[in-house]
């Protein structure tokens, strides 16, 4: 699984190492969503060459493997030329160059193909062109789609000639799954093709002169000349200010005012990291849509017009600011998620909270609002930290609105074929709005009448557009692999919904006004518990770097973060470690507990402070001397043992704050064990689960 990557120039001159180093520094940001082999595959000296390198391992032993080849000319200019890259998590088939992308149709390489996601009816597929004769070298999925490519365009009979999109179109008939794709082919020279299903996949716009348009649109394969004539009427209706007075055709090419023949720039990428530092004008395509570049002017088709889909796709522009992907400072990007949490929960909170009036305000659910109040249940639907946000609110949640909330890991939910009615609201949580489980069990629900809410972190993601309304939890790009920022805006918005549904709730007032100043303090106070960072440092050196196993222990609000804390080292670190619920030690996790098992108990000043006591007597008991993560000021606990100290905030928000020690416990952990954190083995890249089930 993986970054796809393409660049192409038309009428800008420009050398190919240019286009090598745009290529090879697109997949570097793409890095962190797969980082087991890269490739790319760039134009010959002739029209009918295509040159692929390809390497195992990360982005930089590509780089050099490209810079060792002395014969490829990297002075070389072409006014119009098209590139693609690939950056990758293994699917099908392990790591290795032949299973690296681009994947080719022959040995001449007629069609290359990247590709982000997977083909389920590959097996199939192959089955079918290797008896017409064809000879697979790879395991990979992507490898049939080049070669159904081929054989496609070879299969025409007479007749006037597939275009390169007509060739894809008909290609992606066949293709079962979830795909982004980019395609690239000798036959059409400085052409290149974009598909997408399931995966995502946008196209950023660069050029010098002013574009007359802002928009591209949709060309359908079955339209009538009726519908035709209608759009363009409505399209040179000059009481729309969206789609000024153009003809259609001309929206296409992106004319520049002045009409002339128009240099342009495209970069096509998985992930907008990759765009921000070229362009910051985008477009995002959507599911089926066939993207193709020729003549630098670009158009999308579609074999139809679907109900409901718009038929203009907009340029629309990156918030994203190039720093926000940069390390910066920082060694890793995990180190700098972790530390940018003082904003990023700002970020979630901004124009949402009135802190005077103490009110909050979710334009995205708006007007579902009754619809939600009225449901019979809440059933949460997360993976991994998306699900331990999950878990964090939901005893807050229920407590505020009163409605049921189940919490369902989605690979579990879709295994048990949970029952799912009318009446219930499914609420979709997850960073990228890209997870495989996730969005099948978003349709799921989707089909059985549910209304579906998102909780994401990504504009334009699948769950972000498949679900019925919801929030975007703004908490930035997430690039590190362990999800830290994005774990704490999930908590947020989640809370931010509970404030919002119970807004009329006249009995919760005092709580929700507890809750929102509270919410005030929290930059501060997760800013201070950054302070301790080199205290934790010393913690892991010194207690913890030889250790084999250690176990997170709490209870109430604090079970989830031990759950979140033991996630991220064990996937960081790769020590094991254990979330336990307190309350559960007396039914076997004791047994565990020795003078030699490394303990951290989360021991804040709540309703349940008591019981955690009892917990801290049975494993003291045990001869056990537990790292205690407590509040500032409680006495109650001796400096003799080892503490941590973090301030107090109302319980329901306490778990955004006891999470950090564990967040940069993980991080010490791991780089004590000379883990490369941001890319940890194994590590299913954060914005990666998107298509692997
Ligand atoms: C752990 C981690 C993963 C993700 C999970 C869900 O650090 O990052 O457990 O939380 O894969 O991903 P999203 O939230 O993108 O659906």
């Amino acid at each position: 699984m993986c970054g796809i990557f393409a660049y192409l120039n038309h009428l800008v001159e420009k050398d190919r190492r240019f286009i090598v180093t745009t290529l090879l520094n697109g997949l570097a940001r793409l890095e962190y969503r797969g980082y087991d082999s890269a490739g790319i595959a760039i134009n010959g000296d002739k029209d009918d060459q295509i040159l692929t390198y390809k390497h195992v391992g990360k982005v930089s032993a590509l780089r050099q493997k490209v810079a060792a080849d002395t014969r490829l000319d990297l002075d070389h200019a072409f006014m119009t030329h098209t590139g693609v890259a690939h950056t990758r998590w293994a699917t099908h088939g392990q790591p290795s160059q032949v299973n690296a992308h681009p994947q080719r149709s022959d040995p001449h390489s007629e069609f290359i193909v990247v590709h982000n996601g997977i083909i389920t009816n590959f097996k199939e597929l192959r089955a079918v062109l290797e008896k017409k004769g064809y000879v697979f070298e790879s395991e990979t999925d992507t490898e049939c789609i080049a070669k159904l490519t081929k054989y496609l365009f070879d299969s025409q009979k007479g007749g006037k000639p597939l275009t390169f999109s007509a060739l894809v179109k008909a290609v992606i008939k066949e293709l079962e799954g979830a795909f982004a794709i980019i395609v690239k082919s000798v036959h059409f020279p400085n052409e290149i093709v974009a598909t997408r299903r399931g995966s995502p996949l946008l196209v950023g716009v660069k050029t010098d002169k002013k574009l007359k348009v802002d928009f591209v649109d949709v060309e359908f394969a079955n339209e009538t000349p009726d519908k035709l004539a209608e759009d363009e009427a409505n399209l040179l209706s000059p009481t729309d200010p969206q789609h000024p007075t153009i003809r259609r055709s001309q929206s296409r090419a992106f004319l520049s005012e002045d009409g002339l023949p128009q240099p342009m720039e495209y970069f096509i990428a998985s992930d907008p990291s990759a765009i921000v530092e070229h362009t910051k004008r985008v477009l995002y395509l959507e599911d089926d849509d066939i993207g193709h570049i020729a003549e630098g002017e670009l158009h999308i088709h579609r074999m139809r017009r679907d109900d409901g889909m718009s038929s203009i796709r907009s340029i629309q522009t990156l918030e994203m600011e190039i720093a926000e992907i940069m390390k910066g400072s920082f060694d890793h990007f995990m180190q700098k998620e972790i530390y940018e949490q003082p904003e990023s929960v700002v970020n979630t909170m901004r124009g949402r909270i009135n802190f005077d009036t103490r009110t909050v305000s979710l334009g995205g659910l708006r007007a579902y609002l009754p619809a939600i109040r009225r449901c019979r249940r809440i059933v949460f639907i997360a993976c991994g930290s998306s699900f331990n946000a999950c878990l964090a609110t939901r005893a807050i949640f229920e407590e505020l609105t009163e409605i049921p909330v189940n919490v369902e890991l989605a690979s579990d939910f879709l295994d048990r074929r949970t029952p799912i009615f009318r009446d219930d609201v499914c609420v979709f949580v997850s960073q990228s709005g890209e997870t495989i489980d996730a969005i099948q069990a978003l349709r799921y629900c989707n089909d059985r009448g549910a209304l579906t809410v998102g909780v994401t972190n990504t504009v334009g993601s699948s769950i972000s557009r498949e679900t019925k309304c919801g929030i975007h939890i703004n908490a930035g790009p997430e690039i590190g692999v362990a999800s830290t920022k994005a774990y704490t805006s999930q908590y947020i918005g989640l809370i931010l919904v509970a404030l919002q549904l119970s807004e009329d709730r006249i009995s919760m007032a005092q709580r929700r006004f507890d809750i929102i100043d509270d919410l005030a303090k929290l930059p501060l106070y997760i800013k201070e518990t950054l302070a301790l960072d080199q205290e934790l440092k010393a913690l892991a050196k010194h207690l913890l770097i030889k250790e084999k196993s250690l176990l997170i222990m709490g209870r109430g609000y604090q079970h989830a973060a031990c759950l979140e804390g033991a996630l991220k080292i064990k996937e960081v670190s790769y020590m094991h470690s254990e979330g336990i619920l307190a309350g559960e030690l007396k039914h076997g996790p004791l047994a565990l507990v020795d003078e030699a098992m490394p303990v951290i108990l989360i021991m804040t000043r709540d309703s349940l402070y008591p019981k955690v006591q009892a917990a801290l007597r049975q494993v003291a008991a045990r001869k056990a001397r537990p790292i205690i993560l407590c509040n500032q000021g409680d006495a109650a606990i001796a400096d003799t043992d080892t503490v941590i100290r973090v301030p107090q905030l109302v319980d329901c928000l306490q778990g955004l704050v006891t999470v950090i020690p564990l967040q940069l416990m993980a991080y010490h952990l791991a780089v004590l064990h000379g883990v490369d954190v941001d890319f940890p083995r194994n590590g299913m890249p954060l914005a990666e689960m998107l298509t692997v089930e």
